[in-house]
């Protein structure tokens, strides 16, 4: 039974005290142009086999795209691509500029300069209220150097990378 009367405000508030990274989510629509949107639902499902996800709201522009394509990419940013952020989540038109990708014709279209990126083939799609979860098949992955763009409270922040001698 759903509680009788969840206070969406405070909801909100409790979802955006969560800190994320923040990625990119891009595809191609279905004239084959690259595109993408901001995203901070990116979550590690699984190393074997190597599984991702992320949510994609049912009213986002690029729904249907998203929907069906069978490849996804996720690139995550750094703080210095904040301006990217901001850019995808407004986007009247989501296309991806040529200059802006590893590989301007990869089915899983990859930002340059990513902190890391994960190119994926969609191997599950679930309904999930007012989004989708689309999990996908780690097909190639890249890690970089460097500190994170961050999201908490719905402000940009910046996770530093850790010092020599302190990672794991
Ligand atoms: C930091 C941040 C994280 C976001 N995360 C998601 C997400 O995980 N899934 C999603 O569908 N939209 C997410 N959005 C919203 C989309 O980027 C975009 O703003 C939304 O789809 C509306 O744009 P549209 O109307 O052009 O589709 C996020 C926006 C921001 C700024």
């Amino acid at each position: 039974m759903p509680p009788a009367a969840l206070d969406q405000r405070a909801l909100r508030q409790a979802f955006g005290r969560f800190a994320t990274g923040v990625c990119l989510a891009a595809t191609r629509d279905r004239m084959g142009r690259p595109v993408a949107l901001t995203i901070n639902s990116f979550t590690s499902v699984s190393l074997e086999p190597a599984l991702a996800l992320w949510c994609l709201g049912n009213d986002a522009d690029l729904f249907e795209d998203f929907a069906a394509s069978p490849f996804f990419g996720v690139s995550v940013l750094r703080p210095e691509q904040q301006a990217l952020a901001d850019y995808f989540a407004r986007a009247a038109d989501h296309a991806i500029a040529a200059d802006l990708m590893v590989d301007a014709a990869a089915p899983a279209p990859i930002f340059r300069a990513a902190l890391a990126s994960f190119s994926c083939a969609v191997v599950a799609r679930y309904p999930a209220g007012d989004h989708v979860i689309l999990v996908g098949e780690i097909q190639s992955v890249h890690a970089g150097d460097g500190d994170a763009l961050t999201y908490f409270q719905s402000r940009y922040g910046l996770a530093p990378a850790p010092t020599l001698g302190s990672s794991p």
